[in-house]
């Protein structure tokens, strides 16, 4: 049922900002509670990550990320996304490079079930699951994900060129 709807839903939408992302996702409305049946376990990652539809024109990805766990600060390349929080609670870190390449937090953002939450391109972010229970949270990016790079915190006393590292 979900994966009709999701396939209804995004597959018309050519080249879609931000806020067309948005209102498609709202317009899932009680679909969005199944979500949680196809959360993945973490494997190579401390998250799971289970793509639902990839088309030319956009990515549609459901994130579970255990208590206590959290994402690489990473941006989305030249992709915009849209983000639906479906179960649990979101700390979203915005990030800012410093003048040497290495990120910096910027601002934070705590992202409830039933909440949205948006991504510019080039933004730079970490997502984190600070509670005890799984945060399970529905993404969709316009273009597909593609050139997504990881950064490297700063920490003291360690050689480094660079902040910036490009993704495994
Ligand atoms: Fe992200």
């Amino acid at each position: 049922m979900l994966i009709s709807q999701i396939e209804q839903t995004f597959c018309k939408l050519a080249k879609p900002d931000i806020d067309q992302l948005k209102a498609a996702i709202l317009s899932l409305g009680p679909h969005l509670s199944e979500v949680k049946n196809y959360k993945t376990e973490p494997e190579q990652l401390p998250y799971g990550r289970n793509v639902l539809l990839r088309t030319d024109e956009l990515e549609v990805i459901v994130i579970h990320i255990p208590g206590h766990q959290q994402t690489a600060i990473h941006d989305h390349g030249e992709s915009v996304g849209c983000a639906y929080v479906v179960e649990g609670e979101l700390m979203n870190t915005i990030c800012s490079l410093d003048k040497d390449g290495f990120p910096q937090p910027e601002a934070y953002q705590q992202i409830r079930a039933g909440e949205c939450f948006t991504a510019p391109s080039e933004q730079i972010h970490e997502l984190a699951n600070l509670r005890d229970e799984s945060m399970i949270s529905f993404h969709v990016y316009a273009p597909p994900l593609k050139d997504v790079k990881r950064y490297i915190p700063y920490v003291e006393g360690r050689l480094a060129n660079s902040g910036k590292a490009n993704q495994a």
